[in-house]
């Protein structure tokens, strides 16, 4: 770092559109590099300012209630977060709201953060950022679309597409704990994961490579997609805790909401290889081994 407290290859000034989990986790991140960084969220900013993102500006963005950033609150953003999914319209409300205003800063980069969902069902096999995008679910039809608005744009863009996000208040520890884990088992099916500390690790290692050597679209993932029962187990072991009992999807799927039935109604495997080898990013956390046991470890 350098004597300013601000790592050079870094942006001074950084806006993270959608202060939620992902977001404030990032602009943790940011905040120890020495950057300086904006968030935003619907509701009060006096409201989203919780312990942690000490020194983070807040800023209202609720398109719905017609509040948007200003040009000139968004003077001097160097680079951009994109954490906001499509609408429920399907539409990006960043893109709707913002995109002139963003265009115009002409920051040296924004980051989009989207979902493995466009790949759709690959049958339990490996998808990379080479394979083809075909979508089965609505809302990664609309993401889909909304990839390829934000790629419309002139804008220095890479694409993030995350599966199941996992870390601190949002695991199966948490499940297990106030007992509503589910042991659910559907045969082959596997869902891959990631750690909201690689999430953010991968988006500063980006941030901080020349713009040559950003891919860009980028699959952040871990390296060992399984089924959820094997990542259950784990973490009851560590808790030294009994498991629900063994319920068979196809005794349970009826009783399932539409939303858990879709999350199992796609199977695939997404592959982290060109972060790890092309991009050169070290995973801190694997595996869901090392993840569960550091989220035991310490409660943060
Ligand atoms: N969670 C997962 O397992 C998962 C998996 C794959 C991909 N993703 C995608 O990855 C991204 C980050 O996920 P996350 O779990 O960190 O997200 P999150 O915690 O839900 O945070 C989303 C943020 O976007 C803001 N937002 C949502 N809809 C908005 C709208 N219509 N207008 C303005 N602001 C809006 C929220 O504002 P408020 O603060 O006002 O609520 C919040 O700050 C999302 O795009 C998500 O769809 C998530």
């Amino acid at each position: 770092m350098a004597a300013s407290g601000v790592n050079p290859a870094l942006p001074a000034s950084v806006l993270v559109l959608g202060g939620g989990y992902s977001g404030r986790r990032f602009a943790d991140t940011l905040r120890r590099q020495g950057c300086s960084v904006s968030l935003t969220t619907r509701r009060e900013p006096q409201e989203a300012e919780r312990p942690g993102n000490d020194g983070c500006r807040w800023l209202r963005f609720d398109p719905e209630a017609g509040v948007v950033p200003t040009a000139a609150d968004l003077a001097g953003i160097e680079a951009v977060l994109v954490t906001i999914p499509p609408d429920a319209q399907g539409g990006d409300p960043v893109l709707q709201h913002l995109g002139t205003t963003l265009q115009a800063l002409a920051p040296r980069w924004v980051g989009y953060l989207s979902t493995t969902g466009v790949y759709g069902d690959s049958g339990g096999d490996w998808v990379d950022e080479d394979s083809p995008t075909r979508p089965g679910l609505p809302r990664s039809r609309a993401r889909l679309a909304c990839e390829q608005a934000w790629r419309q744009l002139d804008l220095p863009l890479q694409i993030f597409r995350l599966p199941a996000i996992y870390g601190p208040g949002r695991s199966p520890l948490e499940q297990l704990r106030n007992g509503t884990a589910r042991l659910i088992h559907k045969p082959g099916q596997v869902f891959s994961r990631v750690h909201v500390d690689d999430i953010a690790g991968a988006l500063l290692h980006c941030l901080a490579l020349p713009a040559e050597r950003r891919p860009e679209t980028l699959i952040l993932a871990d390296t060992c997609p399984c089924p959820s029962s094997e990542m259950l187990g784990f973490a009851a072991h560590l808790l030294d805790c009994k498991l629900p009992p063994l319920q068979p999807y196809a005794r349970i799927e009826a009783e399932l909401s539409p939303m858990a039935r879709s999350f199992w109604s796609e199977n695939r495997r997404a592959s982290s290889r060109r972060l790890r080898q092309e991009v050169g990013y070290r995973l801190r956390f694997p595996t869901y081994r090392e993840g569960l046991s550091a989220l035991t470890a310490r409660r943060t």
